[in-house]
């Protein structure tokens, strides 16, 4: 898909020759009132805008769009209202309320291939971001891809700000849109094209497109430097497993970041196979690896003033006679054993593999995240992730998720769970044999190869990272890019304030 042109609007919103004019509502009592930038359409209207939309049942709310014919009152056929929600009590608005409301117009646009949006005026990086990600579609694979699309969108500028700043918002903004979909492209591509050896291609081709560097370890390289845990998993499998590694040394780098993300192009559970329904989700178990990998190449596009790598091991989950068995000791990248007592929590051994790696380049920070868990979901629902780590640093990590939209909340790692990854054999067991607090004791696994005093974030985005229902805001079905934002805020902060 290719995304829409974004520009700020030269010409003034009634005058626009635009198909459609994008304007937000909010809820106000029973009905819709107009949010700010919508004064122009609403003097075309007589002033009589909001009773327009109250005749057709509008009532401000997130998600809903009303479309009005202009009937020559404009040069735009088109006014689509597109609901905020509540403001708070002050009045105002969230950068989030912009984004979904952005998201749902954009969705809703029909055969409208250039327009105006009004929002804007509110929060310019909030609409961008949500036009560009609610206007995105996956159709590579679709025969008759979409014929209207949207081409263009001019941005309403806002009161407060020079041109200048405006435009470098505009650029930031679209670059962190296009890093989510970048994300969202990966996810949705089906397992059969999106394999290691593939997946690494992609990455290289990104990484490279952004001039970065790029190392990728294939099986033999692996078996050379005793990935353990990546190997185990990806045996089964007749399509090998990778380490990529890509890295941006920023100038006048402030902090260097570690991000290791969970590349699990296909997850069977292996010997320990899923059960057949649903299983084609497991095509979305690589969220994390397409996350950071859209992140560090973000980081270079913003210059953050970092050195960023991120660390991806890739591998198919897979029963087959080379695969690992339960009962299996693997010894690890490092040379901590593990004892495998379920081929389906596969996604910790080869992060831990990564963990290690990555640890060596002794960065100042480490932020994971991987859809590791199904108790994630169970326990925090589908839209927040669960943020676990270092308390200070998950604490800084969950606060910014939140404030990004995405949405995340700090978890603990019960010392209590330890014991129960004892292994008669080995150092450790991969599962604790019980269901309790199924997300933190994969969190409690993967700290044991965390180096003591790091500042470390597990984020586990198995609901999160992929939309199982139907679409909202800016959040199409498939994959939702979750938490490219969040990896991309926490740089930004980081490059701030160290
Ligand atoms: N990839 C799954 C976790 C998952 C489940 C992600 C649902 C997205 C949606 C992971 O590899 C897995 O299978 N985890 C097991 C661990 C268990 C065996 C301890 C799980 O959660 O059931
Ligand atoms: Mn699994
Ligand atoms: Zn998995």
């Amino acid at each position: 898909m290719t995304a829409p042109k974004l520009a700020l609007a030269t010409t003034p919103v009634a005058q626009a020759p635009v198909d459609a004019i994008v304007v937000g509502t909010v809820q106000n009592g029973s009905g819709a009132a107009l949010a700010a930038g919508a004064d122009a359409v609403d003097e075309a209207f007589e002033g009589n805008l909001a009773e327009v939309l109250a005749a057709l049942g509008a009532t401000g709310k997130a998600d809903e769009v009303v479309k009005v014919p202009t009937l020559g009152k404009l040069k735009a056929r088109l006014v689509v209202a597109a609901g905020l929600g509540k403001p708070a009590e002050d009045g105002s608005i969230t950068p989030e309320q912009v984004r979904r409301a952005c998201g749902a117009a954009a969705r809703a646009l029909g055969s409208s291939k250039h327009v105006v949006n009004t929002l804007s005026t509110v929060d310019l990086q909030a609409a961008v971001e949500g036009t560009v990600l609610g206007a995105y579609a996956f159709s590579t694979y679709k025969s008759d891809a979409a014929g209207a699309e949207l081409a263009k969108v001019d941005l309403a500028a806002p009161a407060e700000g020079s041109t200048k700043e405006h435009r470098a918002t505009l650029k930031a903004a679209t670059a962190i849109a296009e890093a989510v979909t970048t994300a969202r492209d990966l996810v949705n591509t089906p397992p059969n094209d999106l394999y290691p050896a593939s997946f690494a291609e992609r990455a290289t081709t990104l990484a490279k497109e952004a001039g970065l560097e790029v190392e990728v370890l294939d099986e033999k390289a692996l078996r050379k430097a005793g990935f353990g845990g990546i190997l185990g998993v990806g045996g089964g499998s007749t399509r090998q497993p990778r380490l990529v590694r890509i890295t941006y040394k920023g100038a006048k780098a402030r902090k260097r970041v570690a991000l290791v993300g969970k590349g699990i192009t296909f997850d069977t559970g292996g010997i320990s196979i899923k059960p057949a329904p649903n299983m084609e989700v497991m095509s979305s178990d690589m969220g994390g690896a397409a996350a950071v990998i859209a992140a560090v190449v973000l980081a270079a596009k913003l210059k953050y003033p970092l050195h960023v790598t991120a660390t991806v091991p890739m591998a198919e989950n897979m029963p087959s006679g080379d695969a690992y068995r339960p009962g299996d000791v693997l010894t690890m990248y490092g040379g901590k054993t593990v004892e495998v007592l379920n081929t389906d929590a596969e996604g910790r051994l080869i992060l831990s593999d990564a963990i290690v790696r990555a640890a060596e380049d002794a960065p100042d920070y480490l932020i994971e995240t991987s859809t590791l868990t199904g108790a994630q979901p169970i326990a925090l629902g589908n839209r927040t992730a669960g943020v676990m780590g270092s308390d200070e640093f998950r604490d800084r990590v969950a606060e910014i998720a939140r404030a990004t939209g995405e949405g995340g909340w700090a978890m603990p790692l019960p010392e209590e769970l330890r014991a129960d990854l004892d292994s008669r054999l080995a150092d450790l067991a991969n599962v604790t044999g019980h269901r309790w607090g199924g997300m933190l004791a994969a969190g409690i696994f993967l700290r044991e190869f965390v180096p003591a005093g790091l500042p470390w974030a597990h984020i586990d985005i198995a609901g999160p990272s992929y939309n199982v229902g139907g679409p909202y805001g800016y959040t199409h079905k498939g994959g939702t890019g979750v938490p490219v934002r969040t990896i991309a805020a926490v740089l930004a902060d980081i490059a701030e304030n160290g």
